[in-house]
């Protein structure tokens, strides 16, 4: 099937393109460049030998995209992914978050595309600690709203057009693909960890540690690190899942490894890779921050028979292999 990933060039739509081209779809990218860069797609022929057709536009022009024909399908991925950000300017992020989900939804439609993949965030829980798809959305940030409100857009226009879409919510993706040409490569400065957690790794900074006493076992706060080679497999597996389905399935999935680490246990995972010492620095919380959250992921494994494969030595290896 051809398929158009829009945020194509970012961290996780490059390593969802390697995965649904070895799963024999045809892949073509959409992208502003605003957040990642364009030799990308040298690393996505690196890992699987096929160099995508990237389109470089905003996600709101993706019907002049799609009017070219013969989708079978829209990853929808571009979007605006920093909580803090969003926190500072809310009106950006509702307007790039919801319009170019709309400009998706409407194109869809348009050129009869008949099955979406949202890219969701496990930041519609709010500060849940091991949330299931039927725990109520809590989102406390405009960041985690923006991606509520888009799956209620597209639960909408699945019930009223008999478009098919499965929006994936996200846990903590992190790692790369193993032949270390992809990673995580934003334009913009990494708040998140695993690229502070390498940098620390190389021995360019001290890593931060946000939480000392919190309700964990180490004190440190807890997350659900997810190989993003698993991610992207969740999407193949939910692309093919939705193919059965009547015109009007909307389906929302937990991606997660169902597991919790702590920061310090990641760091610790890092270290025994790169066989260095990594310098932490405990801090207070960061404003904002749950102590714990990781995924109930039984959804995904009894609906699509997906869990992730990869531990968190993986990720820490395949990060640390980035070239
Ligand atoms: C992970 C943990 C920090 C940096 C965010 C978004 C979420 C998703 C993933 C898009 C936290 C701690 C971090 C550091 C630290 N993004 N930390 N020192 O906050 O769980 O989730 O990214 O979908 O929507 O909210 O991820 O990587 O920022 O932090 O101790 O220098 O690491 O406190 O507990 P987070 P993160």
């Amino acid at each position: 099937m051809k398929i158009l990933i829009t945020g194509g060039t970012g961290y996780i739509g490059s390593h969802l393109a390697v995965s649904l081209i070895e799963a024999g779809h045809e892949v073509e990218l959409l992208d502003d460049l605003s957040n990642s860069f364009e030799d990308v797609l040298g690393g996505i022929r690196d890992a699987c030998g096929t160099k995508p057709v990237l389109h470089r536009r905003n996600v709101q022009d993706v019907a002049q995209v799609l009017r070219g024909g013969g989708f079978g399908a829209v990853a929808h991925l571009a979007a605006l992914k920093s909580v803090a950000e969003s926190m500072a300017d809310p009106l950006v992020y509702y307007e790039q978050n919801l319009v170019g989900t709309m400009s998706v939804c409407r194109a869809c439609v348009e050129c009869a595309v008949p099955y979406l993949l949202f890219s969701s965030s496990a930041c519609v829980y709010g500060d849940s600690p091991h949330p299931s798809e039927e725990t109520p959305p809590s989102p406390c940030n405009p960041y985690g709203r923006s991606k509520l409100y888009s799956e209620g857009i597209i639960s909408d226009v699945c019930r009223s057009r008999g478009l098919r879409a499965v929006s994936l919510r996200y846990f903590n993706p992190s790692g790369a693909h193993p032949c270390g040409a992809l990673g995580e490569r934003p334009k913009k400065p990494a708040a998140n960890l695993m690229p502070l957690l390498c940098a620390a790794a190389r021995g360019d900074a001290t890593l931060k540690v946000f939480g000392k006493h919190l309700p964990t076992a180490d004190g440190s706060p807890v997350r659900d690190y997810v190989h993003v080679m698993d991610i992207a497999e969740g999407h193949v597996a939910a692309l093919e899942w939705l193919q059965g389905k009547p015109p009007g399935e909307f389906l929302t999935l937990n991606l997660g490894r169902g597991e919790g680490a702590s920061v310090l246990q990641l760091a610790c995972e890092m270290a025994m890779v790169c066989e260095r010492e990594i310098r932490v620095e405990r801090c207070g919380p960061r404003p904002g921050d749950a102590p714990c959250c990781f995924a109930n992921v039984d959804k995904a494994r009894a609906l699509l028979g997906w869990e992730a494969k990869r531990t968190l030595r993986d990720i820490c290896a395949d990060a640390w292999s980035v070239k």
